[in-house]
């Protein structure tokens, strides 16, 4: 995984390099680097977050216009100052920062090592560098020359960028499989695992393709080859510049913030496409391929962590109103099992990133296979939405904290507007009950402020429980997937080890660890499950499990079956999942709250995972 941010040009380059590592932590932050070019190189690495780095390199020498920096997430070798990138090659002369997993490193460091290298760290990325010195020593090769040689050995995946602080005039870039963008401006050019941190400097972007090499020169002047050493005429991308507010505001963290976000963020996602006049959907994506949508008779999601999750109520959602055979796939599955497509068949690929390496893959399989590709994202131009037939965005701006809040109940708004759209255009839905729907999402943003008034009465629950170190989250029908969600999100950043199930496949199992000390939530905001629910609580209860019951506001329910209630607005049934899920978010953030973790940054996680 792993972020990257360099520049070249005539700017002062830490102060860009500081900040864009800043913006890319969401990558990884185990550990950060720089490495500075000035007369001399200054390279400063520091076990922990960018902060940390940046506390490090107080009152050191950071000037100079040539820098590149990592923000890391440990794959080869733990988490340290001296596994910590940039690294630099056997005679100090070469330094990179590499974002990917060279796969066949053993193999290539055993040849060094036969060679005489000697190895300051344990990171597959040292590998690389210490062979493209090799190559461009043995073969008096130009650096651009020794990596797009060094390249064709190497097996695995790999964004680098690299110097030769010999001739400090250029930088050299690679990618495969991991992104790079490159931003052209008349100070210089940026270079970044993603066009966000240099959007505030220029609206012109290259992304690399696989297997690509560009030389960047002080002078302004750049050129792209292949590893085939053709020269590449690379295509010049418009991104909009950013507006994204990257500040706490007055929240502890992003996460609070961007709970609070929700109403917002919802809009955002509903406005410009409730066509009340016409009582239908606004969905360019689909309406574009209208035919397409209209036979197809299967779709399969695919996703990864909570965008699974949010694909798991869209297939509830699309089977229930479209009559559509739905799929989901965990994408790292999908990718490797041979899956049968056939003609007709859509692949949606949900992620908020628009990175994550297995859905990448899986989004690619099903490209290859001949399946139409439609995906649902957060992130503009991100590589998942560039390697899309069509694609539809969330809307939720950027999401900071590595427990996705705002980008899930965006998600799952876009997949009910996408059930209700695919039901108007198969015809499985009479106009006055898609009237009845788009009046509801029309008022979700309010409910979700309901929902949010919640915060008080969940903080005083969640201090009296979260020092058990177990909890189980119930639910049926709709507030299934929910529940898995809220269980992940307590797992993800309070640490405590927690399980969502469908509430009647309680007694296979996990009823065996209820007692007195196992707090079990369960979701009751969806009427057509209620009756059922309420025999599954009563069994919590006879079994002296701390029953936590999320109910709405109107629905009667005997106070003596929980422990605590926490009453959210009442909404229309499809739309349960949404506000269902608000309360959920502020139990794991008062968890780990309470219990002193780092909410936005939990250990051993990152935001987008790039290496599969
Ligand atoms: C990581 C994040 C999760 C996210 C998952 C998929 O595990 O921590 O919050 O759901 O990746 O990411 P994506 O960007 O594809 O939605």
């Amino acid at each position: 995984m792993c972020g990257i941010m360099a520049y070249i040009g005539k700017k002062e380059a830490y102060p860009i390099i500081i900040d864009g590592l800043k913006k890319l932590e969401y990558r990884g932050y185990d550990s950060a680097g720089v490495a500075i070019m000035n007369g001399s190189l200054s390279l400063y690495k520091k076990q922990g977050k960018v902060t940390f780095l940046e506390d490090f390199t107080d009152g050191k020498k950071t000037n100079g216009n040539l820098a590149m920096g990592h923000t890391r997430w440990a794959t080869h070798g733990i988490p340290s100052d001296y596994n910590a990138h940039p690294h630099t090659s056997q005679s100090g002369r070469l330094v990179m920062v590499h974002n990917g997993i060279i796969e066949n490193y053993e193999f290539l460091k055993t040849l060094l090592k036969e060679k005489g290298f000697n190895f300051k760290s344990d990171t597959d990325s040292e590998v690389l560098v210490q062979f493209i010195e090799w190559y461009q020593v043995k073969y008096a090769l130009t650096l651009k020359e020794a990596v797009r040689r060094a390249l064709q050995d190497v097996e695995g995946t790999y964004a680098i960028v690299i110097m030769d602080t010999i001739a400090p005039n250029k930088i050299i870039v690679a990618k495969k499989e991991n992104p790079l963008a490159i931003g052209l401006a008349d100070d210089g050019f940026y270079i970044a695992s993603d066009a966000g941190p240099m959007s505030k400097y220029t609206s012109e972007v290259i992304y690399l393709n696989d297997e690509e090499v560009g030389e960047l020169n002080i002078d302004g002047s750049f050129s792209v080859i292949d590893l085939e050493n053709n020269e590449i005429a690379s295509i010049v991308t418009s991104i909009s510049k950013s507006n994204d507010n990257y500040d706490k505001g007055s929240f502890d963290s992003y996460m609070l913030k961007e709970i609070f976000q929700q109403p917002d963020t919802i809009k955002n996602c509903i406005s410009t496409r409730l066509d009340v006049a016409n009582n239908n959907i606004d969905l360019k994506a689909v309406d574009e391929h209208k035919r397409l949508f209209k036979n197809t008779n299967r779709i399969i999601i695919v996703g990864c962590g909570t965008s699974w999750h949010a694909g798991l109520i869209g297939e509830y959602l699309i089977e229930a109103l479209a009559n559509v055979s739905v799929e989901v796939e965990y994408a790292s599955e999908f990718r490797y099992r041979n899956p049968v497509i056939n003609q007709n068949d859509i692949v949606i690929a949900i992620s908020q990133s628009g990175e994550t390496a297995d859905t990448l893959a899986a989004l690619k399989l099903a490209n290859e296979k001949g399946a139409f590709t439609y995906s649902l994202v957060n992130t503009p131009e991100s590589t998942i939405a560039r390697h899309s037939d069509s694609v539809s965005y969330i809307k939720a701006g950027v999401e900071i904290g590595v427990a996705s809040t705002k980008a899930f109940t965006g998600q799952v708004t876009l997949l009910t507007m996408l059930a209700i759209k695919l039901a108007i255009i198969k015809e499985t839905i009479n106009p006055s009950e898609v009237q009845k729907y788009i009046k509801a999402i029309h008022q979700l943003p309010t409910l979700v402020e309901g929902a949010l008034k919640t915060k008080n009465v969940i903080k005083k629950i969640v201090k009296k429980l979260s020092n058990n170190n177990n909890a189980l989250f119930l639910g049926r029908g709709l507030n299934f997937p929910v529940a898995l969600e809220g269980a992940l999100k307590l797992k993800e950043i309070s640490y405590i080890h927690a399980e969502g199930y469908p509430a009647a496949e309680m007694k296979h199992g996990p009823i065996a660890l209820i007692d007195e000390n196992m707090p079990v939530f369960i979701l009751a905001t969806n009427d057509s499950a209620l009756n059922k629910l309420v025999s599954n609580i009563q069994e919590i209860k006879s079994r002296k499990g701390i029953v936590v019951l999320i109910k709405n506001e109107d629905q009667i329910i005997s106070k003596e079956l929980a422990d605590y209630v926490i009453e959210i607005p009442k909404v229309e049934e499809i739309l349960c999942p949404i506000i269902s899920s608000i309360p959920l978010q502020l139990i794991s953030y008062y968890a780990a709250k309470f219990r002193g973790c780092n909410i936005d940054q939990p250990r051993n996680l990152a935001k987008s995972v790039t290496v599969e």
